[in-house]
């Protein structure tokens, strides 16, 4: 296994983790780490190239927050970006500058591609600024090597001391060549060799789990999305036994979904961990009787989860560690590198408050979803879980318009199974972010065969989103349309209408409730 690592010291920048994704992108092993590290500490590390983050101070200012200047002599390359280029001028005599009007956006920059950063980049090209102060008199030692309109020293460099800033964001996407950058940085000027993949960040984690973990006692609640099932085998790897997965059958979940968690985790899969599945779909399908309202239903479902979780929980007695499956986006920073604190938000909501535990352990906390995927590929998950597509916490509750009962379930069970099947067939599973069907509380009248009908009408919901505040309806062929309809009023026994929702969000939700 690969011993270089980068340190991406993090001075509070909101792209940080962007950085240390570019930097994995590239082989690299690489750790974000607060911007307040000891120099001792780095010692002990010795990471092979150190990259300073952007943030939102201004260097000079009252509050600024700012590194160990002993860095500087450590011999390591160091690699600062925006406020981390301005940490490295000033601490090493050089001045910054407020700027009267911030710039902000994709900007035109000239390069000086002699630099060993700009190795095999354009000459002229676009970078993504968000600045309010500059670089406006060089350290000594350095020297200028980019440009643009309003920013003398958009780069600049020691190239004696491996020594490079830039004012502004290669690792956003908007600079057309900011991971060639990057690249550059790792292997022009560490000198990396690239050889870390997936594969070493899982047995990495494993190691670093057992040694945590020693012979405490781990509880995860499973829901069988991608997240929680990655976490639960990366745990079940590293302690076996010593983990115990519950997985709550609400009686809400797609067709077939539970059993296809029991044969991954249960006693007939792969892992060899303790799997309690929990029947808890009569209670659910109880206490939501007569309920209607959307976030009634909600709230019920989310009590009544936590309850069953607690009961499971009790049963086991104290555990040492609850495993969550948190992952990058859902970590909500307040400052990582400025407070050292990060809060992260619970997949399932209240859920730590109401068992008895010692600590959280979120594996995954730094990963982007896919490359929580790809661990998931390296553990051998099947892809029907590592490709599993975003699922809501309540089920099918909010994919049933007006109140939940077992029968109506059942139907959109069976119309979303072959809604799924029909557009894996057509091969563009990986293509719309989610689709589903949605039974909707309307009946009408049809004619089947010589008989008149009077039955539900299904809605089938397909979008196309990055990051799911925002999403456009797909554009689903109509033969595909045509086929799932077909097969819908054919195969489902309840079902006699079948629409297509063509709205976007906003002004829809993705969910129908
Ligand atoms: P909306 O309907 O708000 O959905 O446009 C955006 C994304 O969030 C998912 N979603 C939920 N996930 N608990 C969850 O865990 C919930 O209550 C919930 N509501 C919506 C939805 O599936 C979509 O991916």
């Amino acid at each position: 296994m690969s011993k270089q690592m980068i340190l991406v010291m993090d001075f509070g920048g909101q792209y940080n983790q962007l950085i240390a994704r570019r930097v994995r992108e590239c082989n690299v092993y690489c750790e974000v780490v607060p911007y307040n590290i000891s120099v001792e500490k780095i010692k002990e590390i010795a990471p092979t190239g150190i990259i300073f983050t952007g943030g939102p101070d201004i260097v000079n200012e009252e509050g600024a927050i700012l590194c160990d200047k002993e860095i500087f002599e450590l011999g390591i390359p160091i690699f600062g970006i925006c406020y981390g280029a301005q940490v490295t001028t000033y601490l090493l005599g050089g001045d910054v500058e407020r700027i009267p009007t911030r710039e902000y956006g994709k900007t035109e920059i000239t390069f000086d591609t002699d630099s060993l950063l700009f190795k095999g980049v354009e000459k002229e090209s676009i970078c993504w600024m968000s600045h309010s102060s500059q670089i406006t008199k060089l350290p000594e030692g350095f020297k200028g090597i980019a440009e643009t309109k309003n920013c003398p020293f958009a780069a600049i460099e020691c190239e004696e001391k491996k020594m490079y800033g830039v004012q502004f964001h290669p690792e956003v996407l908007h600079t057309t060549e900011g991971t060639k950058m990057i690249s550059n940085f790792l292997f022009n000027v560490c000198k990396c060799n690239g050889d870390w993949k997936m594969a070493s960040f899982v047995d990495t984690t494993i190691e670093e789990l057992k040694n945590k973990i020693g012979d405490g006692k781990v509880l995860c609640a499973l829901s069988g999305g991608v997240d929680s099932s990655v976490a639960a085998v990366l745990l079940s790897k590293a302690v076996g036994k010593q983990l115990t997965c519950v997985f709550v059958d609400h009686g809400l979940l797609r067709k077939n979904e539970a059993d296809e968690v029991e044969a991954v985790f249960g006693p007939q899969g792969d892992y060899d961990l303790n799997f309690i599945r929990i029947d808890a779909r009569q209670r659910f399908y109880n206490k939501l009787k007569g309920v209607e309202e959307p976030e009634t239903k909600r709230k019920i479902i989310g009590e009544e989860f936590i309850r069953v979780f607690e009961e499971a929980a009790n049963e086991i007695g104290e555990v040492d560690y609850l495993v969550q499956g948190t992952i990058y986006p859902d970590v909500i920073e307040s400052g990582l590198g400025k407070s050292d604190v990060i809060k992260s938000h619970h997949n399932v909501g209240g859920l730590p408050d109401c068992v008895n535990f010692k600590e959280i352990v979120e594996p995954l906390r730094l990963l982007f979803k896919d490359e929580v995927r790809r661990a998931g590929k390296e553990l051998g998950l099947p892809d029907s879980l590592v490709y599993r597509q975003p699922f809501p916490g309540p089920g099918l509750a909010i994919r049933i318009i007006g109140e939940v009962t077992e029968d109506k379930v059942k139907l959109v069970q069976d119309a979303d199974y072959i809604f799924r099947d029909e557009i894996a067939k057509a091969g563009l599973d990986k293509e719309i972010n989610q689709y589903f069907a949605a039974l909707t509380n309307m009946r009408s009248v049809g004619c089947m065969g010589d008989s008149r009908t009077y039955d539900y009408a299904i809605a089938l919901r397909a979008v196309t989103t990055t990051d799911f505040m925002t999403a456009e309806a797909a554009r689903i062929p109509h033969e595909i349309l045509e086929k799932v309809m077909n097969r819908i009023i054919n195969e489902v026994k309840g079902i006699n209408r079948v629409m297509y929702d063509y709205t976007s969000k906003p002004p829809a939700t993705i969910e129908f409730e």
